[in-house]
């Protein structure tokens, strides 16, 4: 494509990223709380001998105790409210009965919706004493996310947040999933745009305030190449190397961003403080 080309399919494009209201951000903020409390409310019983099912379980009750539905459920034929993903799993981990072990890493992806509004996040547990490595892994992963929502504000780019993302990630000889990105959200669960984790500084659609997205870097200690198994959902590193990935939702405010799916608790990154 010739460089206007190119403007012009990135201003298209940017113009289908929906702008929300002030009225919208409260909606984000609600539902974004609560899929953070769920998270929060993980950090005391994730310990060896629990199974991804019994975390699926409380995270679906949690959901009716408080009003909202589970997105997952029923989404492109997708059986629980949450996905698990331990170890070398990379993410769309099935809840079921396999028991966590001490020394084990596990993901669990939660979305809710209240109001109509969807709050998408995730975060890594330690299950009991991890290795070092794996805690390096986790702690990466976290502070890459980080990275790249500083750099959300009016007029940078989506090429900004994966530019960001992945010199940090790379920088600490880690490795960007290719075949997973982040999401426009709000009414929709997964939206324009395409929220990639790689990219080029000044590359991609323009943000302007009122876009809603998610961000959610999926990092591997080993290559990047993902697989999706033959249940047609849990991707997994090729070489099985460890995988992470943390998820916030995100609005773009009129000097940077505002993260709907902080935790109440305090619990940005483990180890989770009782
Ligand atoms: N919550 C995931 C995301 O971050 C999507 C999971 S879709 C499911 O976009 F069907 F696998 F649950
Ligand atoms: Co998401
Ligand atoms: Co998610």
């Amino acid at each position: 494509m010739s460089y206007n080309e190119e403007i012009e399919a990135e201003s298209f494009h940017a113009r289908r990223i929906k702008l929300h209201s002030a009225e919208d951000f409260v909606g984000m903020r609600v539902v974004g709380q609560l899929a953070a409390r769920a998270l929060d409310m993980l950090a005391s019983v994730i310990k060896p001998g629990i199974t991804t099912l019994e975390i699926d379980r409380l995270c679906f009750e949690f959901a009716l105790d408080h009003g909202a539905l589970p997105a997952c459920l029923n989404y492109r034929g997708y059986r629980h409210t949450v996905c698990t993903s331990v170890n070398h799993v990379v993410c769309h981990g099935i809840p079921g009965d396999r028991v966590l072990r001490e020394g084990d890493i596990v993901n669990v992806d939660v979305t809710y919706i209240l109001n109509g509004w969807h709050g998408d996040t995730n975060r890594m547990y330690y299950v009991g004493d991890v290795p070092r490595k794996a805690q390096r892994l986790c702690e990466v992963t976290y502070e890459a996310m980080m990275r790249g929502i500083a750099e959300v504000k009016p007029g940078a780019t989506l090429g900004d947040i994966g530019a960001a993302i992945q010199e940090f990630a790379e920088g600490e000889r880690c490795s960007v999933v290719r075949e997973f990105c982040g999401h426009g959200v709000g009414k929709i669960f997964h939206d324009v745009p395409n929220v990639l984790h790689y990219g080029r500084r000044g590359q991609g659609a323009v943000l302007r305030e009122g876009m809603f997205f998610t961000i959610e870097p999926m990092i591997n200690l080993g290559k990047p190449g993902v697989k999706v198994l033959s249940d047609g959902w849990t991707a997994v590193t090729r070489d099985r190397s460890l995988s992470a990935q943390f998820e916030h939702s995100i609005g773009v405010t009129a000097t940077g961003y505002e993260i709907f799916t902080t935790s109440p608790a305090g619990h940005a990154c483990p180890p989770y403080a009782p």
